[in-house]
């Protein structure tokens, strides 16, 4: 924080709040924030805020993943991570799985935890749980969060369907491929539609077109991950390239990610079919997003240990350590690509950024070329950086050009 850099960052994060405020109030004029830090963190948490892009020569993120432990991740107590049920204990018959090769690998090796809890359901709900969540902020916890939402919420969550996120069963072959197709620009022109429908899997996110993209992206869709801000700002963001609707069809099952008092709360409204009771999302009907069918077998939650786990080992961004700290979180897209590896066999990233991102347009959707937007919530550099290095370790291939 003492360095020019940060605060030059600094100066930057308030410049873009401040503009934020002003070119984004509408969007939240019903948000309900008697306080200044909530007003902030509903403004983080929907990624509009802008931050200038990073000058080249700072690439402290790549100097971190290549030096390989400049900055250790820090560590979780087993028993913080001790849960009920794992999600995955199927065993795999894989050859070059993600696990295998992870273990393989002295760096990866020893910051994977394939026992971390990456869904969380109604058996989750214990007063330990709760005394332990909620003296952590959310996404990692549920400090300030109601009691009766949370446990309402996660009550419903009570099938089998949601301790996992799919069936190995319904997958053929004993290895279970997933494609994570983020939106980025690299995709414009690429061709890989079938390449990514050829996966058993498709993870998609946030403003992910497909219509009229179907060459460069393909039209297979497992799973749309999302925050109840992200979503929305998607619709209102991407409207103009064609995001009408979020995704939806029979097969379809929502990932959650539990960044917000109203995602526990649209959740237990999508399963009830019920229009959204309090909040800042009151009276959204959840069947307009997710489709007639609702069920708790529809929708999975993303446990907060394990969005935790993933900040600490794997992003531990130096926003961290900034005063805006709380605010930072990874982006969807690399929250979507993380739960692929804990519960894929093989994963291959779509649409994520590259080292040569500048000559991408932000989106593949977009008409004219626009910059990559870096959101003062996430640190995509980091993010970047470590894509790469889990490429080239053979864990995730990841599509570049
Ligand atoms: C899950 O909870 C709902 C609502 O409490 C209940 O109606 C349903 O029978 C439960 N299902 C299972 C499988 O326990
Ligand atoms: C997408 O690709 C086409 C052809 O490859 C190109 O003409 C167009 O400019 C690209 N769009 C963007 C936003 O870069």
């Amino acid at each position: 924080m003492g360095s020019p850099h940060w605060k030059r960052l600094c100066l930057l994060l308030l410049a873009g709040l401040t503009s934020s405020l002003l070119l984004y109030g509408h969007y939240y004029a019903t948000v309900e924030s008697p306080t200044s830090q909530k007003i902030l963190a509903s403004l983080l948490q929907p990624e509009p805020l802008v931050l200038a892009p990073p000058e080249p020569s700072h690439q402290a993120s790549s100097r971190r993943w290549a030096l390989g432990g400049s900055s250790k991740p820090f560590k979780l107590s087993t028993a913080e991570l001790k849960e009920p049920k794992p999600s995955r204990k199927q065993p795999s018959t894989c050859l070059h799985s993600v696990m295998s090769r992870a273990k393989a690998d002295p760096k990866f090796g020893e910051i994977f935890r394939f026992d971390t809890p990456v869904l969380m359901w109604d058996q989750h709900f214990t007063p330990e749980t709760w005394d332990r969540l909620k003296t952590r902020h959310v996404p990692y916890g549920w400090q300030g969060l109601s009691h009766t939402v949370v446990g309402s919420t996660l009550q419903l969550l009570n099938t089998s369907a949601n301790r996992r996120l799919f069936d190995r069963d319904g997958v053929p072959g004993g290895c279970v491929r997933c494609a994570v197709v983020g939106n980025g620009g690299i995709l414009n022109g690429s061709r890989q539609g079938t390449a990514i429908d050829a996966h058993d899997l498709v993870f998609r996110l946030n403003g992910a077109i497909i219509k009229g993209f179907e060459e460069d992206v393909g039209t297979k869709i497992s799973f749309y991950g999302f925050t109840v801000n992200t979503m929305k700002n998607s619709l209102i963001a991407y409207e103009e390239y064609g995001f009408t609707q979020i995704p939806q069809g029979k097969d379809l099952r929502y990932i959650f990610i539990p960044s917000d008092a109203r995602d526990y709360i649209m959740l237990k409204s999508a399963i009830q079919d019920s229009p959204v009771p309090e909040g800042s999302d009151k009276g959204d009907e959840p069947h307009k997003y997710f489709g007639p069918e609702a069920s708790a077998e529809k929708f999975k939650l993303l446990h907060p240990d394990f969005l935790q786990y993933l900040t600490t080992r794997f992003l531990r961004s130096e926003l961290l350590d900034t005063r805006y700290g709380s605010l930072y979180m990874p982006s969807t897209g690399a929250l979507m690509l993380l739960t692929a590896l804990h519960t894929c066999d093989q994963v291959s990233a779509y649409g994520f950024i590259t080292t040569n991102y500048e000559q991408f347009s932000d989106h593949y959707y977009e008409v004219e070329k626009k910059p990559l937007v870096f959101y003062a919530n996430h640190d995509m550099m980091l993010e970047a950086a470590l894509w790469r290095s889990l490429h080239r370790a053979g864990i995730i291939t990841l599509y570049q050009r």
